[in-house]
């Protein structure tokens, strides 16, 4: 765990230089802009430790799989977002020395991410060889206002010394991926351009074919006048283009660099026009200039947090964790293109490859559902809708057939592209997540021509499945899941996860409902779907009788569902017992240790408490939550939040703000250890769900939204706001109220605990707890 960031409500400061942190900080301060995004590398030559990255959304490479021993229904390839074009890249000589922070001696570094207005700050003071010394403010954003455009300004001034000042401002496509199974480059040189507009360089990557353009306009400015430098040349190798500028520069005079970018790919436009697409979008933006691309970029901003900003008075710590968490996930996904989709690590890293988990319909949904316009949940639906055929392909490789779906657990195109036989084919849970998001998105939003128009297909599809992978008991008379792999990774191959065995049987249920509905409100769709799938009537009744007789692993004794049939075999221990040198498990014990023991990887059976918490009383829940907790190691980022809900649902207030803590600042704090490959962007919305969902209790039940709150002892109040069918709200929550503002003009009814309200349109209504 660390402790460098300094703690403020907007901004992410780190103060003074440790090169030992360096890693860790490139994964914070990174930005982005849904469309593309990068770590926060230094514009500058840095010969230190560095992991480079620079990633556009939707640009990846089927990667030839890699294992030890091949397995019939592997994917060939592992499809991962790659390291792209770096458009960052100021390379400075002064008086013919290369700046290079890990060469110099650092007077003052300060490095901040300004996350109200959406870009990255370093300042420095170092010095070169023979005392000269320079101060450097540099400021950096990927601009959300317009999702091609980044712009940095780069201002150096020479602080005892007249300088001669060399600047190469580089636009590198010669990158490689420090993750690559077979150490290919996976990008081919296009061609080049410059022209007054800029410098220009197409690439395109190896098999997939998509051809990226990046552009670069770099201006030099003094005082808000542009200055002429003394030589400007262009420089070309192969996949690099640069230009140089070199001027003369007095002591205590500043020069500022403007470098506005622009990325377009050829997802958005055709190849042959990408440059000069390029060029006039590029044009444009150096008109508008860096100070007005800013503004714009801080109003956006401002958008964005008005509908998700939550604000925490008397915990600071608090605050600008959940600041950071909200900003990040923005910055990944901001929902306008339904081709696109949540890595794990977003833009921050090359872990989880920048693919697609079953995270973003279990965890992500609920976030964008009340943060963004309607629009962007429902794309993260259209996303896996898109796929279904994929899925199907995915299943009949499997041997299923008559149109079954099993979604990839790693996908970027909606092909399979996870290897390990344990998750590949048996997590299957993940198709029951994208069913689930279904539901949880119309329940939210009301839309249910969604479902007519894309969700029905997806559910059958999904039902097809579980039809087919459940198996009749001769021993048992029931309907059994086997070779299953649950949320807790550390267990594979068993048989019964409860889990799985629930998810199925509310698939199919959910299924026939809306099969029903569809037919009810919307007859000629549904003809029209049933057709073009081949339907037949028996499939329903097929799917009621396995939904009525499935196996749910169960102990009387204990009075708990058994997270699969043999997990009390297992030797029972409590994670309290294990010695901390021992943790985390999956870096200290071998995997054979690992899943033969009783430990807990992430919420389990509590994963399916929490999403069908109606179906079972609190004191269930209790039974469940105190007999599994203590064996959970939480070593999925995924896993605090939800047990953050759970324990908030059971009253257990302190306990509910003990996990919260450890999901808001897991990579504030390198709680792992593992910040420096990149955040951990889907648990953010996990973070999110603690505060909204766990301390102010909000579900959405009886078609309107409720609430059950409670305020952490820490704080003194918390105030979030949420999108709610068409409505923007705002609710304030304290020790003794909470007060709900209705800022639309329409009336709206919410549920306090148990009773009913009707808050006016543009008013607010308090009510004590
Ligand atoms: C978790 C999975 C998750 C993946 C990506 C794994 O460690 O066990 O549930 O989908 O990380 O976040």
């Amino acid at each position: 765990m660390k402790n460098y960031i300094q703690a403020d409500p907007w901004n992410i400061i780190e103060e003074g230089f440790d090169p030992s942190l360096n890693k860790i900080s490139e994964s914070l301060f990174s930005i982005g802009n849904g469309k593309m995004g990068q770590r926060a590398n230094f514009e500058e030559a840095y010969s230190g430790e560095t992991l480079q990255g620079s990633y556009v959304a939707g640009i990846y490479f089927p990667d030839k799989t890699r294992v030890g021993w091949w397995k019939n229904g592997y994917p060939p390839t592992f499809d991962k977002v790659i390291n792209s074009t770096n458009w960052i890249g100021l390379d400075i000589y002064i008086d013919d020395e290369r700046l290079d922070l890990a060469k110099c001696k650092i007077k003052q570094f300060k490095r901040v991410l300004n996350m109200q207005e959406g870009y990255l700050q370093r300042t420095f003071v170092v010095e070169l060889s023979g005392s000269r010394t320079i101060d450097v403010n540099s400021i950096r954003f990927c601009s959300i206002a317009d999702d091609e455009i980044a712009a940095i300004q780069y201002s150096i001034t020479p602080l005892n010394f007249d300088a001669k000042l060399k600047v190469l401002s580089i636009v590198d496509g010669d990158i490689v991926n420090q993750d690559s199974n077979y150490d290919f480059k996976f990008w081919d040189a296009v061609k080049d351009h410059s022209s007054e507009n800029g410098i220009f360089l197409q690439t395109k990557t190896l098999k997939t074919g998509f051809e990226l353009c990046v552009g670069a306009k770099t201006e030099l400015f003094s005082d808000g006048h542009l200055v002429i430098p003394t030589e400007k040349v262009v420089k070309k190798q192969e996949k690099w283009i640069a230009e140089e500028f070199i001027l003369e520069l007095n002591a205590g005079n500043t020069i500022n660099i403007v470098k506005i970018a622009c990325v377009q790919s050829s997802l958005n436009h055709s190849v042959d026009q990408l440059i000069s697409s390029c060029e006039e979008k590029l044009a444009v933006a150096s008109r508008v200039g860096f100070d007005k691309l800013r503004e714009h970029q801080k109003l956006a901003w401002a958008n964005k947090w008005e509908q998700s900003d939550i604000k925490i008075e008397g915990d600071i710590k608090a605050q600008q964790a959940i600041r950071f968490n909200i900003f990040q996930l923005f910055q990944t996904y901001t929902g306008t293109d339904s081709r696109l989709n949540i890595g794990p690590k977003g833009f921050t890293g090359e872990k989880y490859a920048g693919a697609t988990y079953w995270d973003t319909e279990a965890y992500c949904i609920p976030f964008y559902l009340s943060t963004a316009p309607q629009e962007v949940g429902r794309n993260l639906l259209v996303y896996r809708y898109n796929h279904l055929q994929k899925a199907i392909e995915n299943a009949e490789m499997l041997g299923f057939k008559n149109g079954a779906a099993l979604y990839p657990m790693v996908t970027m195109d909606g092909t399979e592209s996870h290897n390990e036989w344990e998750i590949t084919f048996e997590e299957i849970h993940r198709n029951g997540a994208i069913a689930y998001a279904i539901h949880n998105y119309i329940t939210y939003t009301q839309d249910w021509d969604y479902l007519a128009e894309y969700g029905l297909e997806v559910l059958i599809a999904i039902a097809r499945f579980w039809k087919q992978r459940v198996n009749w008991s001769e021993d048992r008379k029931k309907y059994v899941i086997l070779g299953v792999t649950g949320p807790n990774e550390y267990e594979n191959n068993v048989n019964n996860n409860w889990y799985t065995n629930y998810l199925a049987v509310w698939c199919l249920n959910y299924t026939r409902e809306a099969l029903d509905y569809v037919n009810a409100h919307n007859r000629s769709r549904y003809e029209e779907i049933l057709k073009s799938i081949d339907f037949i009537p028996v499939e329903i009744e097929q799917w009621k009788d396995i939904a009525d007789n499935m196996y749910f692993p169960y102990h009387e004794e204990l009075n708990i569902y058994l997270q699969q049939d043999g997990y009390l075999d297992k030797e029972q221990l409590l994670v309290k017992d294990l010695p901390a040198s021992e943790r985390p498990l999956n870096q200290k014990w071998s995997w054979d240790r690992i899943l033969r023991s009783c430990f807990i990887k992430q919420a389990d059976v509590l994963q399916g408490m929490y999403f069908f918490e109606d179906d079972f009383d609190l004191a269930d829940l209790r039974r469940n939550f105190d007999f599994y907790e203590p064996r959970t190691v939480h070593e999925s980022s995924l896993s605090p939040c939800i047990h953050s809900i759970l324990a908030a649902k059971l009253n257990d207030e302190a306990r509910a703000y003990e996990f919260y803590l450890r999901t808001a600042r897991l990579d504030l704090d390198d709680y792992n250890n593992d910040t420096e490959d990149g955040l951990h962007i889907t648990s953010m919305a996990g973070t999110w769900m603690s505060i909204v969902q766990g301390f102010a209790g909000m579900r959405v039940k009886n078609n309107q939204l409720y609430f059950q709150p409670f305020l952490p002892e820490q704080w003194k109040s918390f105030t979030f706001n949420i999108g709610f069918r068409e409505k923007i709200l705002s609710i304030q929550i304290d020790k003794e109220t909470i007060e709900i503002t209705n800022s639309s003009t329409e009336s709206l009814s919410v549920t306090v605990g148990h009773s009913q309200y009707e808050i006016e349109g543009t008013s607010s209504l308090i009510i004590r707890l």
